[in-house]
């Protein structure tokens, strides 16, 4: 099966021309302008943008977490990430403490196989670092092609590890070329101030915000990349959210190090102003909570200083009903909020027509970097020839509304109920299939495939 997407605007993480892509079977086969071949079908793309199917490195599906489960599962969620322009998802497997890892992995690919609509992989979350599991890393980074290692700095009593683990952890990861993403919040703060929070009272959603200040993060992100410094091993901070803590990513580039950074699309456009309501709040309640403006102005700025290189959403989806477990006590609303199918449509309307960041830079946040840093560049990633035919037609000028009554997630709210977006996904080609036409799904559950990764690069 070939098909022909003629003449779209195509955009990448370094260009923006108008030519034809020529697509066999799962792979690009030929791009230029006005080729001369034939095939089975023709995509007419004039005035469209042509852009690489997004990757969203931090989504949570189906997954056991504060006593429930996180509503979208790997067939919803994947689909919903479709109809929003994301053809990749990587989700965080966990380690259930005293177990082994590959026992987390069979637990994870119960769900997940047979299930995906779109492409999927794996990060593996250790949360008990022990002489049996230290032993478990290589085959997963030479093995099984899972090359990411997440750590909780928080949670404590639940996921959290301490800092001889995290040492130990990054040692034996580094020896076979593997990351380490992590949760950068010290727990142990946050767990003061919950205890404190609840013993005077104050069990509203709000008090959620005000157990993890901005220091909090801010110390344990400066401690990770010390740590990562030391050990020399390759560092990803997830979900980072303000200021103090981007300041200390920037303090260890006065070293010479790097460490990668992702954010998500709610910490660059909303704020913690949402947590001054009742109970309604809860729909924002996640870790990190939501920040200050002057936190989405050092967002937005360490995208364009290049500090920033990632804009994933952190998908963590709880029904209404789900988020009422924690009605009388903040400490017990489930942490996380929908967004798999609205981060590319919101960081384009928000970033690109807005002025904040350019055609390539949404390209190469929202899609390219995630794809280098966790090995599967150029397969995916990027418009070119040998690449998986994973495609974006998107019509920048078109005008619609985003509601819980029209999105695609398993989720009865929407964090951005009537927000008004400019620029739709039209079409979305996944390994050259038609997967979203004009609003319909095409694809079914299990056609998303499992993604094996490469060893990690420091250098992208
Ligand atoms: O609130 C959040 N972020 N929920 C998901 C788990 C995590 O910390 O990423
Ligand atoms: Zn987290
Ligand atoms: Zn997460």
């Amino acid at each position: 099966m070939s098909i022909l997407i003629k003449n779209g605007n195509i955009i990448t993480a370094t260009d923006n021309y108008v030519a034809d892509i020529l697509i066999e079977g799962e792979t690009i086969k030929a791009i230029g302008k006005n080729l001369d071949v034939v095939a089975d079908e023709i995509i007419d793309a004039t005035g469209m943008l042509v852009m690489p199917g997004g990757i969203d490195p931090h989504v949570h599906l189906d997954m056991p977490f504060m006593g429930t489960y996180s509503s979208d599962n790997y067939e919803t969620g994947t689909r919903a990430a479709l109809y929003g322009g994301t053809t990749t998802v990587i989700d965080f497997i966990l380690q259930t403490q005293g177990k082994s890892l590959q026992s987390a992995l069979t637990d994870w690919k119960s769900r997940s196989d047979n299930n995906a609509v779109g492409d999927y992989s794996f990060h593996m979350a250790v949360t008990d670092f022990n002489e049996d599991t230290k032993k478990e890393i290589k085959h997963f980074i030479e093995e099984e092609g899972i090359t990411s290692f997440k750590t909780f700095m928080a949670y404590k009593g639940a996921l959290m590890i301490d800092d001889r683990q995290m040492i130990g952890l990054m040692q034996e990861v580094k020896k076979h070329g593997g990351l380490i993403n992590v949760h950068a919040t010290n727990g142990d703060m946050i767990d003061f101030l919950i205890a404190k929070h609840k013993s005077e009272g104050k069990l509203a959603p709000l008090y959620h915000y005000l157990s993890q200040p901005e220091i909090t993060e801010a110390e344990a992100s400066g401690r990770f990349a010390d740590m990562a410094s030391y050990t020399g091993c390759p560092g990803y901070i997830v979900h980072l959210t303000c200021e103090g803590a981007l300041n200390a990513v920037r303090n260890a580039t006065r070293r010479n190090q790097k460490v990668f950074v992702e954010t998500c699309i709610q910490y660059l456009i909303l704020d913690a102003s949402l947590y001054e309501q009742n109970f309604e709040g809860a729909k924002w309640v996640m870790s990190p909570p939501l920040r200050e403006k002057k936190d989405q102005a050092t967002l937005w700025a360490g995208i364009n200083q290049g500090l920033v290189q990632v804009v994933a959403t952190d998908h963590c989806p709880f029904m209404w009903e789900q988020k009422l477990m924690g009605k009388e006590d903040f400490s017990k609303i489930p942490n996380g909020h929908p967004a798999i199918e609205n981060r590319m449509e919101l960081l384009f309307s928000e970033g690109v027509n807005k002025g904040k960041i350019t055609l390539n830079k949404f390209v190469e946040v929202s899609s390219t970097n995630a794809a280098k840093i966790f090995g599967m560049f150029p397969k995916k990633g990027t418009i070119a020839v040998g690449s998986d035919a994973d495609v974006v037609l998107w019509d920048a000028s078109e005008e619609h509304t985003l509601s819980a009554s029209t999105h695609h997630m398993n989720v009865d709210y929407s964090g951005y109920e009537g927000w008004q977006v400019k620029g739709k996904v039209k079409k979305v080609l996944l390994r050259g299939k038609l997967a979203i036409d004009n609003n319909e799904c095409k694809v079914g559950k299990g056609f998303g495939k499992f993604v094996k990764r490469n060893k990690v690069s420091q250098n992208i």
